[in-house]
């Protein structure tokens, strides 16, 4: 029975990465399901660029999980399309820019529902197809772990995440699945495209290591705690030394 691994957001960034680090240690009967909410263009640079014999092991699946129906309806599909799940990673999410003052309920509802509500249904729903000895992961943030982030309702949904986190142990015990957390830094992705050189100086200042983590830095350490079969409830940061000093 090969191995299956579910990711959301896996597309872009540090989902996109972990995909790639599990492909790259994946025997061929391995399958990994990658999804997406909106970026068709992405989502063709990703399947273009994986190796031609792995290419059949990666499975692009559009959904976009700020929506709860959507979410199910890529549940249905998953279950007409894969008998089990081995690992499931929980890695897509989304931030706003705006002030406090000018938040709206809706905004803050939408990223709410897309970093938190959706997963932890999406969780339930699919935590009868995993197998024992299985392993969730979620994308947190360091964001969540100390209030530096220019977003608080970003904060508090990573920091809600990482309580969710120790909390499923709990759900998912009786299977032998353990659950855990990374939560990194500043990492080099996409998200940050619209960043001025000022503020990358800014925030490297703040940094001991004095640069913004690596996609592959966050994905191997990913890997090692999918793949630890004795963390469990962990919350691992990953921030290059963020105001330590
Ligand atoms: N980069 C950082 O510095 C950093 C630090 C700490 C934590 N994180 C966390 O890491 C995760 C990934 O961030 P990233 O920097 O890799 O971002 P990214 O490069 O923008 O990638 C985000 C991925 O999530 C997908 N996504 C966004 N909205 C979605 C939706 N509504 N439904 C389904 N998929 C959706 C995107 O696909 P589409 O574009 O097709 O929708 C894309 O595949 C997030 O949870 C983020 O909070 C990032």
């Amino acid at each position: 029975m090969g191995k299956i691994t579910v990711i959301t957001g896996g597309t872009s960034g540090i989902g996109r990465g972990i995909a790639e680090k599990i492909l790259a240690e994946s025997a061929k009967e391995d399958r990994i399901f990658v999804t997406y909410g909106h970026d068709e263009k992405k989502a063709a640079v990703f399947r273009d660029s994986l190796p031609e014999e792995k290419k059949s092991q990666v499975i692009l699946m559009k959904a976009d999980m700020s929506s709860y129906n959507e979410m199910m309806a890529f549940v249905e599909e998953l279950k007409k399309r894969a008998d089990h799940i081995d690992w499931l990673v929980s890695n897509a999410g989304i931030s706003t820019y705006a002030k406090y003052e000018d938040y709206g309920f809706e905004e803050w509802t939408r990223i709410v529902n897309t970093n938190l509500s959706v997963p932890v249904f999406m969780v339930k729903e699919l935590r009868p197809m995993m197998v024992e000895g299985g392993s969730v992961l979620f994308t947190g943030s360091y964001a969540g772990q100390q209030a530096y982030s220019s977003s608080l309702v970003y904060g508090v949904t990573k920091a809600a995440i990482h309580f969710l986190t120790k909390s499923l142990v709990k759900e998912f015990e009786p299977k032998g699945i353990t659950v855990n957390a990374i939560a990194p830094g500043f990492i080099e992705t996409p998200w940050h495209s619209a960043r001025t050189q000022e503020s990358y100086d800014r925030i490297n200042r703040k940094i001991a290591l004095h640069r913004f983590g690596t996609v592959e830095e966050v994905a191997d350490m990913a890997y090692a705690v999918l793949s630890n079969g004795y963390m469990n409830g962990s919350v691992v940061d990953i921030h290059g030394g963020y105001d330590y000093f």
